[in-house]
């Protein structure tokens, strides 16, 4: 099973040729889950374009596509949220309460609906995989998850849905937040093991644009805990908002 909101771009096709890779049967589902999203003008400006959407489906040799209503989601009387605790409290979940506990209950709805074996995610939302995962372990759910790698633009920008309400103008800004991964990257690579370092160096890249930053740490990628020293596999996580649109990123250290 892959799970997405729609107006599906690379970023999501490339999780169908790993699920192909996987799995006989590929489910994908396209649901807009009203419930993740805390600010209404991001629900009523998401992208919908379903028929070019089925098209690329068919394209990539999905097998069955589940695009549930709302009012079957959630019909009158539905008052059950999955809370997973901790994790959820830090970094997207800090500046979006409760996000995670509509994307915990929505995909455990997903995975009672389609009773998949093996569920694929994008690192691209690392720490909602962080959640699902945890989720999955603690309520026994016999699902295995794989975290599929970033797929980004020409210039570096991971492909998100949002990107395509970004202006002319901060769509070329947007660059500036996989080249200061990039940089921060290049400054571990050369020996740097102190985080404020590597995030400052990220922090440089972005300032000069108009994008305003709402977090860059570097985390233990379990815990998701602020690190203050850096070791292999510890991961740059970076949101900022331009031109009034939220923009996540991250890196795991190499
Ligand atoms: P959505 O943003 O549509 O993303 C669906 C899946 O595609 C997620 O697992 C996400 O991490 C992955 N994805 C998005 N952009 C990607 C990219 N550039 N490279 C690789 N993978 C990418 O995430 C959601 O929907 C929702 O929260 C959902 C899990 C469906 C629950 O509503």
């Amino acid at each position: 099973m892959v799970p997405t909101m729609g107006a599906l771009h690379h970023g999501h096709t490339s999780l169908f040729e790993i699920a192909h890779q996987q799995a006989d049967v590929v489910v994908a589902t396209i649901f807009v889950n009203p419930l993740q999203f805390n600010n209404s003008t991001d629900f009523e400006k998401y992208p919908l374009q379903m028929e070019r959407d089925i098209q690329l489906l068919e394209e990539h040799g999905v097998h069955y596509l589940y695009n549930p209503t709302v009012e079957t989601m959630y019909g009158s009387g539905f008052s059950t949220s999955v809370h997973i605790g901790g994790i959820t409290d830090l970094l997207e979940g800090a500046s979006r309460p409760g996000h995670f506990s509509g994307v915990a209950t929505v995909v455990t709805k997903l995975f009672s609906a389609g009773q998949p074996d093996i569920a694929v995610f994008g690192q691209k939302d690392f720490q909602q995989f962080a959640v699902i995962k945890r989720m999955v372990a603690d309520l026994d759910m016999p699902i295995q998850l794989i975290m599929a790698p970033t797929i980004r633009e020409r210039d570096g920008l991971a492909m998100s849905s949002r990107n395509v309400r970004l202006s002319t103008s901060a769509r070329l800004e947007a660059k500036a937040i996989s080249q200061g991964l990039s940089a921060a990257q290049s400054l571990f690579s050369s020996g740097i093991r102190e985080s404020q370092q590597l995030v400052e160096a990220v922090e440089s890249v972005i300032a000069p644009t108009s994008a305003a930053i709402d977090y860059v740490k570097v985390i233990d990628s379990a815990s998701l805990q602020d690190l203050s020293s850096v070791s292999q596999g510890s991961v740059m996580v970076v949101a900022v908002i331009l031109d009034g649109i939220r923009l996540i990123d991250n890196h795991i250290l190499v």
